[in-house]
C-alpha cells in the first residue's frame, strides 16, 4: 500500500524537491545560533534559516546533536512540531522531515530518559530479552520527544579494544553480535516493523561494513579486511538485521583496502541492496560525502564527491551543515547526466518509504501526553535489571565477596563518585558531558553502597580524579596518599579504575594499559595488605595485568548506565548473584590482542615439533568467562544423532545443575569446532547458541539447543559459504562430544 502511495508522490516531484530529500542536516542549522558545545540557553529555532532549509531547499530530514540545551518531550515537541509545520505547509507536496536521533541505550538527548546500560553491558547479560526490552523502552520515550528515527543499534564487531567504540557494539563475536542486534532491531520497529505505532521507531542500523577493525585501532583511520573476514565475521550481524526487517543503515565512515566505504559501489549497491535485497535508505554518517575530497581525496571537489558517494548507493547524505552546495551539486550533476536522474529516483523511493511506513504524513509528531510512562519506575526497573545482569565477576580469591554489611569499607578512585563514567559518551550530551547535571538523582557506586551499606561503614577517598580538557580528559592525583592511609583503616577496599567518558575520534587511544596514576594506585594499595576487590568501569578493556594478581576479587561493569552504581553495590554486597559473561576476550598484553575465534587451533599446538601456537593465546580473561557466587554442574552433552545430514536438524541438549547454595543465572553456551576444514579459521571454536537460565539452589534444567548444516559452515576465499562434510566438536562448558557431517 505504501509503495503505491511512493508511485504516486514520486510522479509529481520535481528535481529540485527529490533531492532535497535527500539531505539530512543537524538542528543547528535552523538554531538561533548558539553554539552546541558552550551554550546554556534554550534552544531556539530561527524561523529565516529553517525557511530557506525546509520550504527553499526542501530537506527531507533532521537530525540532533545538539548538546545544551533544555530538553523534555514538550520541548521537542514544540521544536519538532514547527520544523514540520514549516515543511509541510510550506512546499507543495508537504512532505514531512524525518527527524532522527542517536537514541543508542535509551534517548540521547532528552532529559529524565531511562539510560540503559550501553550495548557491551548488555551483550554481557546474554539475555537476549534484556536487550529486547531495552530497545522497546527507548522507541518508546524516543517517539514520546516526536522523534521516529534511532540511529541504532550498532553492529560492528568490536573485535578491537583499541578501537574507541568497541562499548557502543554487542561485543566481539558475530553470532552474539547477530542475536543482540535483531533483538534490538524488533524491539525498536516491533516485531513485524510496524513503525506506524506510535510507540516504535524506525531503526539505524550500522555502520555498514567492517567499521571497528581499522589498523591503527584508531577510529577514521584504514582498514585492510579481505573479502573473506568481511564476509565471515562482519557481515552476518547486517545480514541478520535487514532479514529483521531493519528500516533504515548508516554507512561506515571508514577506508576499506584503499576505498572509502561511502564511495565503494560494490558494498553499497552490488552487497547491500543487489544481494542482501536491502530495500531500506542508506545515510551517510556524518560529513562523510565532503569527507572523499577534504580527508580521502578521492574526490577532487565537492561536486566530484556527490557524483561518487550517490552513484555508489547512498540515498541520504548527514551533510550536517553544508547543504547547500550538496543539492546545487546533485542538481547539476543529474542535468549533465553524470547521475541518473533514475538513481534519484531510487534514493527518495527509500526515503519517502520510511516517511510512508511511520506514518508521518497523518502524525508528524507525537503529543508527550500520549507516553505516561516516559521515565516511569517500571523503565527504570528494566534499566536496572539489565545493569544487575551485565555485571561481570572475573575474581574471587577466597570467596572475597561477597561482602559482610558490617565490614568497614573503603571507596576510591576516579570511577567511584561519577555518573558520567557509569553512563559513558551519548549520554545526555554527545561525549557524556551533560551527564552529571542531567543524571545527579541517581546513585554513584559511593552513594549506593553508602544507602546499602550504612553510611557509617563507608569511607570515600577519590585517590585519582578526572578532568575535562576541552573534549579530552585527564587524570590527578586527587588526595592519593590519604586514600592510602584511609585503606590502612579499613577491613576492605572498592577500587574503582577504569575511563572516564569518550566516543569517535576524541576516544582515540595510545595506550591499552590503564593509566600510570590508576596503576599507582593500585600499587599503593595493593602494599598495604588490605584486600582489594577491583570494580572496572570502562568501555573498552583496559590492561591491568601489572596489578590484576594483587587484586583479591575483580567485578567488570563495562558501562552500566543509570542503575550501574546501585547494581554494582548489590553485587558486592550479595543481593544480586552475577550473572554476566565477557562478551569480548580480556587482553592481558598489549601485543596480544587476539579474538577468540583467532586461537590457533588446539590440534596443532599438540603435535610434537610443531611450534606451540596456545602459547601466545594468554588472555587476562577468555571470552564468555564470568563468575557466580554459586557453582554449575554440567552433564556431559547428549546429540539426536551422531551423524548431522544435510537438511536435517541435531538436536543438541545438557542438564545444568546449580550445586551450590544460593539461586543463580547461568548463561550456557555452545561452541562448534570443525576439527578438519580447507580453510584455517573454522577450525577454532566459535559460538553457535547461547540460552541463559534461572537456577535455584540446587535445581537442574535441561538446555537445548538446535545445529543445522549452515552453523557448521564457512565463507571460503571465494566468498561462498560452504560446510564440508568431516567430524565436529560440540562444547558446551567443560563437556565436549564428537559428531560427524555428511551431506
Ligand atoms: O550516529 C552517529 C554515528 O554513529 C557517528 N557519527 C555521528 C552520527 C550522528 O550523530
Amino acid at each position: 500500500k505504501n509503495n503505491a502511495k511512493v508511485e504516486s508522490l514520486l510522479q509529481k516531484m520535481t528535481l529540485e524537491e527529490k533531492v532535497g530529500q535527500m539531505a539530512q542536516i543537524t538542528l543547528d542549522v535552523i538554531g538561533a545560533g548558539n553554539d552546541r558545545y558552550t551554550s546554556t540557553e534554550p534552544f531556539s529555532l530561527d524561523q529565516q534559516a529553517m525557511e530557506k532549509a525546509l520550504i527553499r531547499y526542501k530537506l527531507g530530514s533532521v537530525l540532533n546533536t545538539s548538546n545544551n540545551r533544555a530538553r523534555t518531550p514538550q520541548v521537542w515537541y514544540e521544536i519538532i512540531s514547527k520544523i514540520q509545520q514549516t515543511a509541510m505547509k510550506g512546499t507543495k507536496n508537504g512532505i514531512p522531515v524525518l527527524y532522527g536521533i542517536d537514541a543508542i541505550h535509551g534517548e540521547t538527548y532528552t532529559a529524565g530518559a531511562t539510560m540503559f546500560p550501553q550495548q557491551i553491558g548488555q551483550a554481557a547479560t546474554f539475555n537476549r530479552s534484556l536487550v529486547r526490552k531495552g530497545a522497546e523502552i527507548t522507541a518508546y520515550e524516543t517517539r514520546a520527544s516526536s522523534i521516529p528515527w534511532a540511529f541504532s543499534p550498532l553492529l560492528d564487531l568490536g573485535a578491537d579494544p583499541r578501537f574507541p567504540r568497541q562499548w557502543e557494539s554487542f561485543g566481539e563475536d558475530p553470532y552474539l553480535v547477530s542475536q543482540m542486534g535483531v533483538q534490538a532491531v524488533k524491539g525498536l520497529e516491533g516485531e513485524n516493523n510496524d513503525v506506524a505505532n506510535p510507540y516504535h521507531v524506525a531503526s539505524s542500523i550500522k555502520h555498514f561494513l567492517g567499521y571497528q577493525v581499522p589498523v591503527s585501532g584508531k577510529d577514521r583511520t584504514p582498514a585492510f579486511i579481505s573479502d573473506q573476514a568481511l564476509r565471515e565475521y562482519h557481515l552476518p550481524s547486517f545480514r541478520a538485521a535487514i532479514q529483521a526487517g531493519a528500516k533504515t543503515i548508516m554507512i561506515n565512515s571508514g577506508i576499506i583496502n584503499g576505498v572509502p566505504v561511502h564511495a565503494n559501489y560494490n558494498l553499497l549497491t552490488k552487497l547491500l541492496k543487489e544481494e542482501l535485497g536491502f530495500k531500506g535508505l542508506a545515510v551517510t554518517d556524518w560529513g562523510d560525502i565532503e569527507n572523499l575530497y577534504k580527508r580521502d581525496h578521492v574526490a577532487k571537489d565537492n561536486k566530484d564527491a556527490v557524483r561518487i558517494a550517490i552513484n555508489a548507493g547512498i540515498d541520504m547524505s548527514m551533510v550536517a551543515y553544508n547543504y547547500e552546495p550538496f543539492c546545487d551539486d546533485l542538481i547539476a550533476l543529474v542535468k549533465e547526466g553524470k547521475v541518473k536522474e533514475s538513481r534519484i529516483d531510487d534514493a527518495v523511493r527509500r526515503i519517502l518509504l520510511v516517511k510512508y511506513d511511520l506514518d508521518l504524513f497523518n502524525k508528524p509528531t507525537t503529543n508527550p501526553k500520549d507516553y505516561p510512562k516516559f521515565g516511569s519506575k517500571e523503565f527504570e526497573l528494566a534499566s536496572y535489571q539489565a545493569a544487575a545482569e551485565s555485571i561481570t565477576l572475573l575474581k574471587n580469591t577466597d570467596q572475597t565477596l561477597p561482602l559482610n554489611k558490617s565490614m568497614k569499607i573503603l571507596v576510591t578512585g576516579p570511577n567511584a563518585n561519577s555518573m558520567r563514567t557509569l553512563n559513558g559518551a551519548w549520554t545526555y550530551s554527545w561525549q557524556g558531558e551533560k551527564v552529571e547535571e542531567f543524571a545527579a538523582k541517581y546513585n554513584t557506586i559511593v552513594k549506593a553502597l553508602e544507602l546499602k551499606a550504612g553510611k557509617q561503614n563507608v569511607t570515600y577517598v577519590p585517590g585519582v580524579s578526572y578532568k575535562m580538557d576541552g573534549r579530552y580528559f585527564e587524570e590527578y592525583a586527587d588526595q592519593l596518599d590519604a586514600a592510602i592511609a584511609a585503606a590502612k583503616e579499613a577491613d576492605v577496599v572498592v577500587l574503582c579504575l577504569g575511563e572516564n567518558s569518550y566516543t569517535e575520534t576524541p576516544g582515540n587511544l595510545s595506550d591499552l594499559y590503564l593509566s600510570d596514576l590508576q596503576t599507582e594506585l593500585a600499587q599503593k594499595l595493593a602494599a598495604t595488605g588490605k584486600k582489594i576487590i577491583l570494580v572496572l568501569n570502562e568501555g573498552r578493556p583496559r590492561i591491568i595485568s601489572k596489578f590484576e594478581q594483587k587484586m583479591s576479587a575483580v567485578v567488570q561493569s563495562y558501562l552500566p548506565g543509570n542503575f550501574g552504581g546501585d547494581a554494582i553495590a548489590d553485587v558486592l554486597l550479595g543481593t544480586v548473584n552475577p550473572s554476566g559473561k565477557l562478551p569480548y576476550t580480556y587482553p592481558q598484553f598489549p601485543n596480544a590482542l587476539f579474538t577468540y575465534y583467532h586461537k590457533p587451533s588446539e590440534s596443532r599446538s599438540t603435535t610434537e615439533g610443531v611450534y606451540n601456537y596456545d602459547a601466545d593465546y594468554n588472555p587476562q580473561y577468555v571470552f564468555g568467562f564470568g563468575l557466580s557466587y554459586t557453582t554449575f554442574k554440567y552433564s556431559p552433552v547428549k546429540l539426536s544423532t551422531a551423524t548431522l545430514k544435510k537438511g536435517e536438524t541435531l538436536t543438541v541438549s545438557a542438564d545444568v545443575t546449580n550445586t551450590g547454595k544460593v539461586a543463580g543465572k547461568e548463561s550456557v553456551l555452545l561452541f562448534t569446532s570443525d576439527l578438519v576444514a580447507t580453510l584455517v579459521s573454522p577450525d577454532v571454536k566459535r559460538l553457535r547458541g547461547f540460552e541463559k537460565i534461572d537456577l535455584k539452589a540446587g535445581e537442574t534444567k535441561t538446555v537445548t539447543f538446535k545445529i543445522t548444516a549452515d552453523d557448521l559452515g564457512f565463507i571460503n576465499p571465494e566468498g561462498q559459504k560452504i560446510t564440508e562434510d568431516g567430524d565436529f566438536t560440540i562444547q558446551i562448558a567443560d563437556q565436549k562430544i564428537n559428531f560427524t557431517y555428511n551431506q
